[in-house]
């Protein structure tokens, strides 16, 4: 098959608004079309069609048992595919949406189970990247789609980094440049009684207390030996994974230096091709290896926005073992340190 990558505007004049119509005719007839979010770019399909969402999980090689969110553009979409809104959940919809939230609800009759990956429950986000509303609009409403990546690899933050792992398996990628956000929404679960954070985003425990009160994080989240498998399927998965190892240093900043310093010297003396994750405030204090900076710490969404980006470039430059900072980030240090982590398969070394 072979991909086609269309260049879009965000103001989205005649030209894209024709592209954008091509591309929800692929969606309507059940194919497969990537496109840019805030947060990473998302593989869609027509969500309420069950052959649909069974390519997205060819395409991407992912687990069956792994449910998709559900794309939606207005309120009104909700209450067709939830079968109750608890009131909190619509305040949440009021406060966050559009933006980089996903909830999850008992879902409706209307959602298949090759969508919710077997699940009576469905997660829904309302985006709020004009190309994403756009094209769920001319999808006929509903838009299945998980981050539009190799099960496995990186969410991609940009259009080339879809191509990379997709290309020849879709028809269409729409290309709206660098996403903003650069890590996948918070999911936050209203099918029980505690509304409970699955997975850490954007939005903060701390900003969803302020709109609803008492908000859980899930126990399966915070420890990888606990033995609580975390509720959503998703986050069991080793993920985000660069192809080199990849290892975190934690501690006092002089010491992370230190110790990166002599940890790559090391490797590069047994012969491997080493790098380091630091900061514009840090990047001078690494003598060897290939030494990139991910942001600066005076601003954190920049460390959140290049994160799978460089785990990228460290891939296409060979790099067999990559040390990095800790980013435990005021705001979004939860959510950086979640998918470092991941990627890391939890390797800490503590200085
Ligand atoms: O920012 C995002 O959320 C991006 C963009 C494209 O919208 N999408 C995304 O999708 O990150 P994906 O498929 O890569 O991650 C969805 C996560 C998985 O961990 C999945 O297990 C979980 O959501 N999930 C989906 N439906 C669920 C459900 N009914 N119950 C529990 N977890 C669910
Ligand atoms: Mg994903």
């Amino acid at each position: 098959m072979k991909t086609v990558i269309e260049k879009l505007t965000t103001d989205l004049n005649r030209q894209d608004q024709q592209i954008i119509q091509k591309a929800g005719n692929i969606i309507r007839e059940g194919g497969l079309v990537a496109f840019p979010t805030e947060t990473v770019y998302g593989l869609g399909a027509d969500g309420l069609n069950p052959s649909a969402s069974r390519k997205i999980y060819e395409a991407k090689g992912r687990p069956s048992d792994n449910p998709l969110i559900l794309h939606i553009s207005c309120m009104e979409d909700l209450a067709k595919i939830a079968a109750n809104i608890p009131p909190k959940a619509s305040k949440m919809a009021k406060h966050f949406w559009p933006g980089p939230l996903t909830m999850i609800f008992q879902k409706s009759g209307m959602v298949p189970l090759e969508t919710t990956g077997g699940l009576d429950t469905v997660a829904v986000r309302m985006p709020s990247h004009p190309v994403a509303l756009a094209l769920i609009q001319a999808g006929g409403g509903y838009i299945a789609a998980p981050s539009a990546n190799t099960s496995g690899k990186p969410s991609p933050t940009m259009a080339e980094h879809v191509a990379l792992d997709l290309d020849g398996r879709i028809p269409m990628i729409l290309d709206g440049g660098a996403v903003g956000i650069g890590i996948e929404s918070t999911i936050v679960d209203f099918s029980e009684e505690i509304p409970t954070i699955l997975r850490p985003g954007y939005i903060s425990q701390e900003m969803i207390y302020e709109v609803i009160g008492e908000i859980q994080l899930d126990p399966g989240l915070e420890t990888e030996n606990s033995g609580i498998s975390p509720k959503a399927p998703g986050m069991k998965y080793k993920h985000y994974a660069p192809q080199g190892e990849l290892v975190l240093v934690n501690g006092a900043q002089e010491k992370v230096q230190e110790k990166i310093n002599y940890l790559v010297k090391e490797a590069e003396l047994s012969g491997k091709v080493a790098g380091v994750i630091g900061t514009d405030e840090s990047v001078d204090g690494y003598h060897c290896g290939i030494v990139k900076s991910i942001g600066t710490r005076q601003d954190e969404e920049t460390i959140a926005r290049h994160l799978y980006a460089i785990l990228r470039e460290f891939d296409s430059q060979n790099v067999e073992v990559i040390y990095s900072e800790s980013f435990l980030t005021p705001k979004m240090g939860r959510a950086i340190m979640n998918r470092l982590l991941k990627a890391a398969g939890h390797q800490v070394i503590e200085v």
